[in-house]
């Protein structure tokens, strides 16, 4: 079997539509009380490509058995969710495959969790789902080392107090996070805030959610994960492994490189990273095919930033056309006139090479998701005006304590069960506070080794903590439970004035030798959560510690 080529899928007549995805149904919906929703986790077989073999998936699914990809819960404000979440991926017990096609040990990176949580490692087939940006209870948060085995069932309570916003939910299991969401188990959760509806917004068949992914493919159909392997150093004969997945193949709502019908006026696009390792530079290309003659052209649209991981900003910021960051967990809003693009074809492509160590945009990396095909009639004219408020951001007032460093560093160490045996470098962090012998050098902890004293914060405090990033690639760094500001270091966003637009975050891109402060308000909730790198394999691999609210 061999690869299926991005070459092949762009000279393809077949290219796929995407249909609007439809929002899970409730089981039942009490008013002023709570939805309650039945999701299963099950192996699903669906065409990704047309004219391909079907292709095994691990899916979200509807309790009556409908599955749409990806799943979306819809919420509102202030109607908390209660979701059963059942594990039906395997019989109880059963041995468990993937259904894609491994070619690497698995879990991909035995890690090393530390001395304090023997056996807390997890097995294949067991799941944990996370509502990323949900401030939720420690109980239904999703902790990474107590799973839903297959055949069981977990309930989650979903308080969605918070403010409206694309988040999103997806698998978050010890060792298997890479592989789970590979196989399929991520999906939106889109919160949608009543007052937002005054705003006059592109909505209704003019509002998608778009997931951004990177896949490799055999001629079977089935998917293949493949990371780089283990690399010797012939000088030194020290290995290292290449924890990261880069696939050929561009996934956007659970099909390669597809097109979607677009009319002539606004759209909301809520886009988001969901992939293993790609960072995306989100551009418009004035084509649909990769014809790098035109590379750099922007094609006539008007496009806009109305929203970032934590819902709204406070206004409109500029669309810059050399691209936008979008890190692996992030999500961004953009509002997009196509009224001027009438009768022709537009691609939404990156240009950044993978893994992403900061170099500019360039052809050889051209890498396109998802083409528009822009009609000629319009429905329901849409409309947006970018001079405009959007929502009320206060800062968050300073702390009265300095910043807290954590620095996101490779930690070389012998992993136990290590099939290259000898010394590998993981990916790591060094929580405020951590140094080795010598008080200064900061110290990698892992995963499991007790929760420090930077880690611990009082409820309600507010706290800036610095990630320094020690090593050759971009982290994107992510705490549960909260929305943060970025106080330093972050994208700058600036309004059709060319003043500074506000935003709240809980996903932040770090790169590399270079650093990124963050304000954050410890709330709602007391208890542990996690903070990680959101390169799925380096949380994986342990560059993933915890919190504590107290
Ligand atoms: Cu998106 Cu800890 O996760
Ligand atoms: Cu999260
Ligand atoms: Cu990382």
């Amino acid at each position: 079997m061999s690869d299926i080529t991005l070459a092949q899928l762009i000279s393809s007549n077949n290219r796929p539509w995407l249909t609007q995805p439809k929002p899970l149904k409730p089981v039942f919906r009490i008013p002023f009380l709570f939805d309650y929703y039945r999701i299963d986790m099950k192996p699903v077989s669906a065409n990704v490509y047309p004219g391909l073999p079907n292709t095994d998936l691990w899916l979200y699914v509807n309790h009556d058995g409908t599955v749409a990809v990806p799943a979306v819960i819809k919420a509102r404000r202030n109607q908390p969710a209660l979701v059963k979440w059942s594990n039906q991926l395997a019989s109880p017990n059963a041995a468990v495959n993937h259904p894609f096609i491994n070619e690497n040990q698995m879990p991909m990176m035995p890690m090393n969790m530390g001395p304090n949580c023997q056996g807390a490692h997890t097995h294949p087939g067991d799941t944990v789902v996370h509502f990323h940006g949900g401030e939720v209870m420690p109980g239904s948060d999703g902790k990474p080392t107590r799973p839903i085995k297959p055949g069981q069932a977990s309930f989650d309570w979903y308080p969605n107090r918070q403010h409206g916003a694309t988040y999103w939910m997806h698998d978050h299991a010890m060792d298997f996070t890479a592989s789970n969401v590979y196989s399929g188990l991520a999906g939106f959760y889109i919160l949608e805030e009543p007052q937002e509806a005054a705003l006059g917004l592109p909505s209704g068949k003019y509002d998608w959610p778009l997931v951004l992914q990177d896949r490799i493919m055999d001629s079977s159909g089935k998917f293949v994960y493949r990371i780089g392997g283990i690399e010797v150093d012939p000088a030194t004969g020290s290995k290292a492994r290449v924890p990261e997945f880069v696939g050929a193949l561009p996934l956007v709502n659970g099909q390669l490189l597809p097109r979607m019908k677009v009319e002539p006026t606004w759209y909301r696009l809520r886009l988001l990273n969901g992939s293993n390792t790609r960072f995306y530079n989100l551009r418009f290309h004035v084509t649909d095919q990769p014809d790098l003659s035109h590379y750099g052209e922007y094609p006539d649209i008007d496009a806009w930033l109305i929203a970032t991981d934590g819902g709204l900003t406070s206004r409109p910021a500029r669309y810059e056309p050399n691209g936008l960051l979008l890190a692996p967990g992030e999500r961004v809003e953009l509002v997009v006139n196509f009224a001027r693009v009438g009768n022709s074809q537009l691609t939404l492509y990156s240009d950044i090479a993978v893994p992403y160590q900061g170099d500019p945009g360039s052809s050889e990396d051209y890498f396109p998701l998802l083409s528009f095909d822009v009609g000629n009639t319009v429905q329901q004219a849409q409309h947006f005006e970018p001079d405009r408020n959007l929502r009320n951001i206060a800062d968050l007032p300073a702390p009265n304590i300095p910043p807290k460093t954590v620095t996101l560093l490779e930690k070389v160490e012998a992993v136990p069960g290590d099939a290259a045996g000898g010394l590998t470098p993981q990916a790591s962090i060094a929580p405020h506070g951590s140094v080795e012998a010598d008080g200064v050098t900061p110290k990698g902890m892992h995963y499991c080794e007790a929760i420090t004293a930077g880690e611990t914060v009082v409820l309600n405090a507010t706290e800036d903590w610095s990630f320094v990033n020690t090593t050759g690639d971009y982290h994107p760094m992510h705490l549960h439970l909260l929305q943060f500001q970025v106080v330093s270091g972050g994208q700058n966003l600036v309004d059709c004035n060319g003043a500074s637009v506000k935003a709240w975050k809980d996903t932040v891109a770090v790169p590399p030798g270079g650093s990124v402060t963050i304000r954050a308000k410890f709330a709602p909730y007391k208890g542990e959560y996690v903070y990680h790198c959101h390169i799925l394999e380096h949380e994986d691999m342990g560059m993933m510690r915890t919190f504590k609210v107290v």
